[in-house]
């Protein structure tokens, strides 16, 4: 399935695709890599291998709307069937969502519906949860709003910081937005126009609960 991948920033999640595609273990195929940043170690990622990058500045348009525009044009130039935003740090606009509604999904760093926008390891960490994850969306007009498809649990270690936290919610995204990717391009998870789908993914939780007195 044809894939493009949004990112702003370290793409660890796009390397984290590009990884299991190698593997075997992820039958999607990404064919474009779109930034917002010139800088993002993302496209670097994607130059490397041949991948197809585009750059939709905001800087450069006279305003949002306009923006908005470029990008869902430059996402569109490309014709994905699937588009996943990871680490894209803008909320997409309408003519992405008219483009691609039930077929854009996001990875965010937290158990939705808690925590959603910026910051969500920090506001784990301030609420003092003992529990928290990441979440793989459909993406909607909301910010984080959209049905869930996929989550997985971190505990929130008492000395944890934002930062720490954070890193181990990563490496738990490295293995959950690669499996929900592949579930979608195989077949195995239906996205679309209605509510989330829970698809049997494989487990992806090692640890549960904190203290471990299970
Ligand atoms: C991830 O933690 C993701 O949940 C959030 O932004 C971060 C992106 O990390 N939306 P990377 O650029 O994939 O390394």
């Amino acid at each position: 399935m044809d894939t493009a991948v949004l990112a702003s920033g370290t793409g660890s999640n796009l390397r984290a695709i590009l990884e299991a595609m190698d593997a075997g273990t992820c039958r999607a195929r990404v064919t474009a890599v779109i930034s917002d940043r010139p800088g993002a170690t993302a496209l670097r990622l994607a130059e490397q291998r041949g991948i197809a990058t585009e750059v939709v500045q905001p800087q450069s348009y006279p305003d949002r709307a306009a923006w908005d525009v470029a990008l869902a044009e430059a996402v569109q130039s490309h014709a994905p069937k699937l588009v996943v935003l990871a680490g894209f740090m803008r909320i997409v606009g309408a003519p992405m969502l008219q483009a691609f509604q039930g077929r854009m999904i996001n990875v965010h760093p937290s158990l939705l519906p808690a925590f959603r926008g910026m910051d969500a390891p920090a506001q784990a960490v301030a609420a003092r949860t003992r529990i928290s994850g990441c979440t793989v969306h459909l993406v909607d007009d909301g910010v984080d709003t959209g049905a869930t498809l996929a989550q997985a649990a971190v505990t929130v270690r008492p000395d944890d910081d934002a930062e720490a936290l954070h890193a181990r919610i990563q490496a738990m995204e490295h293995r959950l937005l690669p499996a929900v990717v592949d579930a979608i391009a195989a077949g195995d998870m239906t996205v679309g126009a209605q509510p989330g789908y829970h698809a049997d993914l494989p487990q992806t939780a090692p640890e549960l609960v904190w203290p471990p007195v299970l």
